[in-house]
């Protein structure tokens, strides 16, 4: 008898979910994978605001209305991804007779947005990345330099929750950004989000993109962070985790397969991470993976166009990589 392999969300559902990123190739490609091994998903760039909200007067839910009733078909919880970016957000919501548009207006719009699509999914997606990546990487700057920042100011971050709020009272709403375990980032997300705390914003949560390799962050970063962001008393979801084989600065193209020392060292990261979200399982709601199986990422075009990357617990063929076993035995 070939030898059966538990379930990688039914070993942590006393702890939080699993998730994966899905995407219309991968809701088939992997549709096997999905329904044993998770039991929460985010659409990848599917209710992105270019996706749902092209022009002004027209939103397009068609994608994304098929990918909540995936999940549902399939009993899996839903994220979702995301209202308030710099990226992938039309321009018209910037625009008014041929020049920037006035504060007023950019508000009603994105209110009108976050109204429409979060009302959409009400009662259905249990958790938003409301409002993703406003911290500048740079270690002297606070907030990026976004239009939205640009035209108001850093005021559209608390309305951007409030909007959301009134949408779904209900949903978990998450400020979501990535180099989260960076220290100096770290901080600043640390205190934008004590101090919509002490407005009383309805923030509930911090995104941890955890887009990390087989190098970085170490997990004493990981863990500092997990443990500023909880001591806010805010729920903690890792959102977007790959574990790419590059360091973030190794431009090389020359492989087609994963090395020997790299699947070892990846294996290793693997099974450290898991034992620190098991340590901090108090704090998480769950744990993203920002795809399924290394036949897909987005790894394959960023940050070198056209290098292949093997991110994932699951290899190019669907099938588990060893250290999957190794996780769910412990
Ligand atoms: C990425 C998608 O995976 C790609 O397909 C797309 O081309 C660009 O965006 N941070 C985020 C995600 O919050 O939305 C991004 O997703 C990855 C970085």
């Amino acid at each position: 008898m070939t030898e059966q392999l538990l379930s990688l969300y039914q070993q942590f559902e006393k702890d939080f979910k699993i998730g994966a990123a899905i995407n219309r190739r991968t809701m088939q490609s992997s549709e096997e994978v999905i329904k044993k091994h998770f039991n929460s998903l985010t659409a990848e760039n599917e209710m992105k605001f270019e996706s749902v909200h092209p022009y002004e007067d027209e939103y397009t839910f068609e994608i994304s209305d098929k990918m909540v009733a995936f999940a549902e078909k399939h009993q899996k919880a839903m994220r979702g991804h995301t209202l308030v970016w710099h990226n992938q957000t039309s321009d018209w919501i910037f625009e008014q007779n041929g020049g920037l548009v006035e504060a007023e207006t950019l508000l009603k719009r994105m209110k009108d947005h976050i109204d429409t699509v979060v009302g959409r999914y009400k009662g259905r997606i249990y958790s938003w990345d409301v409002v993703n990546e406003v911290i500048a990487d740079e270690e002297d700057k606070f907030y990026r330099d976004s239009k939205w920042y640009q035209i108001l100011g850093a005021s559209f971050i608390e309305k951007a929750f409030e909007y959301a709020h009134l949408a779904d009272p209900d949903a978990t709403l998450l400020y979501n950004d990535y180099n989260e375990s960076n220290p100096a980032k770290r901080d600043k997300i640390y205190q934008l989000v004590k101090q919509l705390k002490e407005k009383g914003v309805p923030v509930h949560g911090i995104g941890m993109q955890a887009h990390w390799n087989i190098y970085d962050p170490s997990l004493d970063n990981i863990r500092k962070a997990i443990e500023k962001y909880a001591s806010l008393g805010v729920e903690v979801q890792i959102t977007e985790m790959d574990v790419s084989m590059f360091a973030f600065n190794d431009k090389r193209t020359d492989l087609t397969e994963p090395t020997e020392k790299m699947k070892e060292l990846q294996s290793e990261r693997y099974q450290q991470f898991f034992e620190v979200f098991k340590e901090y399982k108090e704090h998480i709601g769950a744990v993203t993976f920002w795809g399924v199986a290394d036949d897909y990422t987005w790894l394959h075009d960023f940050p070198v166009k056209g290098r292949k990357n093997w991110p994932f617990l699951f290899d190019t063929n669907q099938q588990p990589k060893e250290v999957l076993k190794k996780i769910i035995a412990k």
